[in-house]
């Protein structure tokens, strides 16, 4: 999915204001149905605050928003709530209750007979990884178990539409490992999540596309096509030694723009790095340099996040 077509969560100049700060601003964007959409941004970008707004927790003070092709107001609350569930970003879990308790409090609300509770509970429970503690009181575990908890609950009610705010915050490798493999069961069954995190590698393997956040949006797109418009292609080269005169053998290329670097290291700018590599490493082998590593330079989401906001101040 690209966004295009039916809209699954839809934004027009949604807008927040904290007195006099403007804690969100203009955001206008579409999450298209079944798409895996990542809402990236440093601390007090206005992630949480976005998706308070979309899941009907907090008024906007400007702008629109639609889940579910229904537009977000106070009189349509409880029908968005029925087709959306949230992970929000500080759990709300009863401490005194078990954690199945909890899941049956919760089960309570959707107003399931007692056999469908017990399976879907079962299920999220398993999801989780947390059968084996069913009974222990959720506020004597783990910060990393009680996120798994607020996990399960919200995954309960199998809605289309999830909201999750920083899903894996607080989790161990495997755990986390195992949360992004369940949205990504969860993507493959068509469900449409809104995430935000700060675990940049996280978004880069589940979203199909990112928003970065800074009050207002700072870009929006596939990961890949942001490392497209941010950075000019280019190849990164290696050598056993330096060469004399690289400018000169790199300059005879057909393809490259420019190169920086010296000495056995160089980072040479072309204009299609799939076209140039080849010919790159045959002029390096006819001037007899040898090559221990020559490929296309990667940039990671953490570069684009970098560039994109990480020169600013807070
Ligand atoms: N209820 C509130 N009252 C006043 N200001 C608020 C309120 N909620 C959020 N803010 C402010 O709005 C801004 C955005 O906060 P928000 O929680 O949406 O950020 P975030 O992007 O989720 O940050 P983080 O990555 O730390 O979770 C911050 O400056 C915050 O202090
Ligand atoms: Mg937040």
């Amino acid at each position: 999915m690209t966004g295009d077509g039916c809209a699954a969560i839809e934004a027009g100049g949604l807008s927040k204001r904290f007195g006099d700060r403007l804690a969100v601003e203009g955001l206008t964007f579409k999450v298209g149905q079944g798409e895996v959409f990542g809402l990236l941004g440093p601390n007090g970008a206005g992630k949480t605050t976005t998706v308070r707004m979309l899941t009907t927790l907090l008024r906007p003070t400007a702008g629109w928003a639609k889940v579910g092709g229904v537009e977000v107001t106070p009189e349509n609350g409880a029908r968005i709530r029925g087709c959306i569930s949230v992970l929000p970003e500080t759990p709300g879990l009863y401490a005194r209750l078990s954690v199945e308790e909890n899941l049956r409090f919760f089960a309570r609300l959707y107003g399931w007979r007692s056999r469908e509770s017990t399976r879907r509970i079962g299920a999220v429970l398993d999801a989780v990884h947390l059968r084996d503690r069913r009974g222990e009181l959720v506020g004597a575990l783990s910060k990393g178990l009680r996120q798994r908890v607020a996990l399960a609950r919200a995954l309960l009610p199998d809605a289309r539409v999830l909201f999750l705010d920083e899903p894996t915050q607080g989790l161990d490798p495997a755990a986390a490992h195992d949360v992004r493999e369940l949205i990504g069961g969860l993507r493959s069954r068509g469900v449409t999540i809104l995430l935000t995190t700060h675990r940049l590698e996280e978004a880069e393997r589940l979203c199909d596309r990112v928003a970065f956040l800074r009050s207002s949006l700072i870009a929006i797109g596939r990961p890949d096509e942001l490392r497209r418009r941010l950075f000019t292609p280019s190849i990164d080269v290696e050598l056993l030694a330096p060469v004399s005169e690289p400018g000169v053998l790199f300059g005879r290329v057909d393809g490259v723009t420019g190169w920086a670097g010296g000495g056995d290291r160089y980072q040479v700018t072309v204009t299609d790095p799939r076209r140039v590599a080849p010919l790159l490493a045959d002029a390096l082998v006819g001037a007899h340099a040898g090559i221990v590593h020559l490929a296309e330079s990667e940039h990671s989401l953490e570069d684009v996040y970098l560039e994109l906001v990480g020169e600013e101040k807070a």
